[in-house]
């Protein structure tokens, strides 16, 4: 049953379908519009192609008669209420609004009075207020705060987290003004459990901002510091985790190849590109982490050249074997993956470079670089074996009993120090830490 009206999600990707499932779930009728006709086709056939969706969500919501994709913006007149969650990509280190700003050129004329429409799409603040907004105003003939409502509201989804989801992740809204406020809260109201109002769109943008140059900022410090504490023969994973313990005013995080995906390498940028242009200031802070963690797969091919060297061994013609592509544990995501960027950089170097990833398929792999499973045929082949991810799916006893070289980017497998994994098995390789 329709128990709220009309919803348009524009984009069904790793935002915009888990938000137009929830919203089927709870009763509103959706369209979600999407421009790549490939994707249309799949999950107009009731197929998923987002990690943390099921196919069969989707086929229930096409047969609820309350979910349909579409490409054409047509199907989307008439909406109570528009979410846009389209890509925004830096564009040689420049952030590009292309995709807002079609979107909201498509909206713009099928707006209606007392509709709403929420921006979703992480950016710089002042985009819904002076770009977005006034985009709206000009192809509906409609005054935004008047004639209908309008908000930001950024999106906090962790692909493959199991405990925080859409539901239960506190989500921070925010309207242009009070009545747009109100509107973009009932919304959200019947799709999460808890919202959290800030003052200003501009707020609201920043939020997302903070959040993900907070997370980037303090990767690249232990990523630093895993750099310097290797050469002071220091062991910085047992550092970690000591710090950890303290039970205020530290956060841990742990060092690894690189940042990937969609978030930590473009959103920080879009911040402090905002601040250059506006202010013709640089955010010392997110040049000095972009600096660190684009480096991080270079520090991973030097630490691979120091341990064949040790062997009298050459990187070219060396067997490689990469465990996990992909940007992020248990998900077949390989934006940005810094281990893809590995992959590349050993494999111009001549080196034999075979990738177990379960979640990725050779697509992704760039070229020279072959797709195997992580079995002990293949990892007892390998001259070295590389751990970038820590899927759940690989085997820390296989890789520790089968390999004769390792090195452990994620502190994964366990090592000679006593008490740092729980069961232990036997250890066979050499195994160096990051
Ligand atoms: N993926 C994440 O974990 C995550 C988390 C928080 C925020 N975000 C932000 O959310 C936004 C979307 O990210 P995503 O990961 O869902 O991207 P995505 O690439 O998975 O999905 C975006 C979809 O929008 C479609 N699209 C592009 N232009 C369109 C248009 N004019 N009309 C209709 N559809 C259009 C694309 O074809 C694509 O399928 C980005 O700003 C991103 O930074 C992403």
């Amino acid at each position: 049953m329709n128990l709220y009206g009309k919803l348009v999600v524009v984009g069904q990707g790793y935002v915009g379908l888990p938000l137009a499932m929830r919203a089927v779930e709870v009763g509103w009728s959706v369209v979600g519009i999407e421009v790549d006709e490939g994707r249309v086709k799949r999950l107009s056939n009731g197929e998923s192609y987002v990690e943390d969706i099921p196919s069969l969500v989707v086929s229930e919501a096409i047969d609820s008669g309350r979910y349909r994709a579409s490409s054409s913006y047509q199907d989307a007149s008439e909406f109570d209420v528009a979410v846009v969650t389209v890509p925004t990509p830096l564009r040689e280190g420049i952030p590009d609004l292309s995709y807002i700003e079609s979107s909201g050129r498509s909206l713009g004329p099928l707006l209606r009075r007392g509709a709403t429409v929420i921006l979703e799409s992480t950016t710089y603040p002042g985009t819904t207020d002076e770009l977005f907004g006034p985009l709206l105003e000009e192809t509906s003939g409609l005054a935004a705060g008047e004639s209908f409502f309008l908000g930001y509201s950024p999106e906090r989804i962790d692909p493959g987290n199991p405990s925080w989801n859409l539901v239960n992740t506190p989500k921070v809204i925010s309207g242009i003004d009070e009545r747009s406020l109100r509107a973009v809260r009932a919304f959200y109201d019947s799709i999460v459990e808890t919202t959290v109002p800030v003052a200003s769109v501009r707020t609201a943008e920043l939020t997302k901002l903070l959040e993900n140059t907070f997370r980037h900022v303090n990767i690249a410090l232990v990523n630093e510091l895993a750099m310097f504490a290797h050469e002071l023969g220091v062991d910085v994973w047992e550092a970690i985790e000591a710090a950890s313990t303290k039970p205020f005013g530290f956060l841990r995080f742990t060092p690894g190849p690189g940042v990937g995906g969609h978030c930590l390498p473009i959103d920080p940028s879009y911040l402090s590109w905002r601040v250059r242009r506006s202010l013709g200031r640089s955010f010392r802070f997110v040049e000095l982490a972009n600096d660190v963690n684009d480096h991080m797969p270079d520090h991973v091919v030097r630490r691979v050249l120091e341990m064949l060297n040790r062997r009298r061994s050459a990187v070219n013609g060396s067997r490689i074997l990469l465990l996990g592509l992909a940007y992020k544990k248990n998900t077949g995501d390989v934006r940005e993956s810094s281990a893809v960027r590995v992959a590349a950089l050993l494999a111009g170097l001549g080196a034999d470079v075979r990738a177990a990833d379960p979640h990725v398929d050779a697509s992704c792999l760039p070229s020279g670089v072959a797709l195997v499973e992580a079995d002990a045929e293949e990892v007892a082949a390998a001259d070295l074996v590389i751990v970038l991810v820590d899927h759940d799916a690989f085997s820390r006893e296989l890789v520790a009993r089968r390999a004769r070289a390792v090195l452990d980017t994620r502190c994964w497998l366990p090592t000679q120090r006593s008490g740092h994994h729980d069961a232990a098995p036997p250890i066979a390789a050499e195994i160096e830490l990051l």
